[in-house]
Formats: C-alpha cells, structure tokens, sequence
C-alpha cells in the first residue's frame, strides 16, 4: 500500500513520524480544545469607532482569515501526503483547530461592519504553499514559516492590549473587544505553538533523507517565501494600522523564523531588515 507519493529515499511508510514528542502533542490537542462559544461576544460593539478604523482592522483581519483558511487546506492536504499513524491523528487535531480559526476570524472581521480585502501578494503566498509540490515544502511554507507568523502576531496581540491598560475613557463597547482579544490571541497562539512543534518534528525527520538537489530546492523556497511573508510584516499599513510595532515585530520574527529553519537542519537565513530609504 502506498501513501501520498513515492519519493525515493524518503521514508514515508506507516508511523514513520511516530514518536513520544508527536504523541503527546496529540495529548495536548486533546487537553486544549476550545470553542467559539467560550469567549464572550455579545457586549463587542464597534460600530461606533470611526469608519478608517474599521476598515483598517477588517483589512488586517482578512489577511489573517486568509492565512488561517490556507492552513485549513494545508492540514488536510497532509493529511493525504504524510504516513497513516500519528502524523495523521495529530493532522486531525489540527484540522479542527483551523477550521475554528477560520470561524472565529470570520466573526471577527464581521464585527468591524467592513467588508475585509485581502491583498493581491498575500493570495499570492497563500497560493504557492498550499500548491507546495512536496510534503517538505507544503511543511515549511505552512507549519514553519506562516504559522510562525500567525505564532508572533497572536502574541503581539496580547501585549498590544495589556499596554492599553485599564483606560478609564474607554467605554464598554470597546473594554469588551479588549477582552475578546485578551481571552482569545493566547488560544489561537497555544494551538498554533502545537503546529510549530508538528511541523518542525515532521521536517527534522524527512529533511535529513532528502538528496542535495531537493534540499537545494526547500532552501530557495524558504528564501522566498520568508521573503514575501516578511514583505507583509513590514508593511505599515497592515501592521501599524492596527497599532504594532512593525520593525520590533519584525526585528523578533526574523530571529523565531530563523532559528526554526535552523533547527530543521536548513541553511538559509532571512534577511535582516532593510533599511529604510
Ligand atoms: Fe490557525
Ligand atoms: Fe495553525
């Protein structure tokens, strides 16, 4: 019986991702399922907030709706591509958790009454990776290099809201979008932290048994995909739009998303940032 492609020299068969590491990240997909319904929606009321704001967020939101309908795609397209056994259980795991990403950016982009536009060069990125020809490049576009993103953001958000404090001119409308993020980025950053960890457990096995040609092949991927994510992140108008520091956020990004692709035995590295002219 055959599963996903015939690579030579690639060990595919049944478990060959098996491990105690894959087992208890299946364990922890288990513990930490969470729903839509825990967070409490129904005192969020933007509709006041100036209608440039709104759009902005909506625009923010979409990329990232986007991105997370992507890895929803990306999931159950390895689901076919890697081995039967554990590889597939903990796939299933995270199916479940980006289709309630995908759900729960939905609702979030709804809230700010805009509709959401999601940008020619992040459909671009999305398009290649989910395209990926090889389980290697599908797991290092996704799980490493977008999920690492998506990892970063999610945490930026929660600082980006602890900042504002408890202003007391606030009014309860938006104290409870507060909350919202405050109660939902650490979930959405613990499920795709177990991503990560997939993704970078599945790389380190496969990478070492590719031959110079295919691993030549993953480098340059990396180089320009990372590029093109990057080219997002420094983007003013999507990340400092919505209030983030876009040269710290980036500055931090390139050394998680380096270090990963160190960590899986790859030698390309992301550029540090341009400076500005
Ligand atoms: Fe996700
Ligand atoms: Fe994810």
């Amino acid at each position: 019986m055959t599963d996903g492609r015939a690579l030579p020299g690639v060990d595919l068969t049944p478990d060959a991702l098996a491990g105690p590491s894959l087992e208890r990240l299946c364990e922890l997909a288990a513990r930490d399922q969470w729903r839509l319904e825990d967070l409490d929606w129904s005192s969020v009321d933007v509709s006041a907030l100036p209608e440039p704001f709104r759009q902005t967020a909506a625009d923010a939101f979409a990329q990232l709706q986007w991105g997370e309908q992507t890895a929803l795609f990306a999931a159950m397209r390895l689901m076919e591509l890697l081995p039967e056994g554990a590889a597939r259980t903990f796939l299933a795991t995270q199916r479940t958790d980006e289709a309630r990403h995908v759900a729960f950016f939905e609702r979030v982009v709804r809230l700010f009454g805009c509709e959401g536009r999601v940008r020619p060069s992040v459909l671009r990125l999305m398009q290649e990776v989910r395209e990926a020809e090889t389980p290697e490049a599908l797991l290092l576009g996704m799980q490493v290099l977008i999920e690492g993103v998506a990892h970063s953001m999610f945490l930026e958000a929660v600082k980006l809201v602890e900042a504002m404090g408890d202003i007391e001119e606030f009014d309860s409308s938006i104290r409870a979008l507060k909350t919202l993020v405050a109660e939902s980025m650490p979930r959405l950053a613990r499920d795709e932290s177990r991503h990560i960890a997939f993704g970078l457990h599945s790389l380190r096995r496969l990478i070492p048994q590719l031959d110079g040609a295919a691993r030549l092949r993953l480098e340059e991927k990396v180089a320009l995909w990372g590029e093109w994510l990057l080219e997002q992140v420094r983007d003013p108008d999507l990340v400092v739009g919505i209030g983030m520091d876009g040269d710290a956020l980036c500055g931090r990004l390139i050394e998680d998303l380096n270090l990963r692709i160190g960590q899986v035995g790859l030698a390309t590295r992301l550029a540090p940032l341009r400076a500005e002219g």
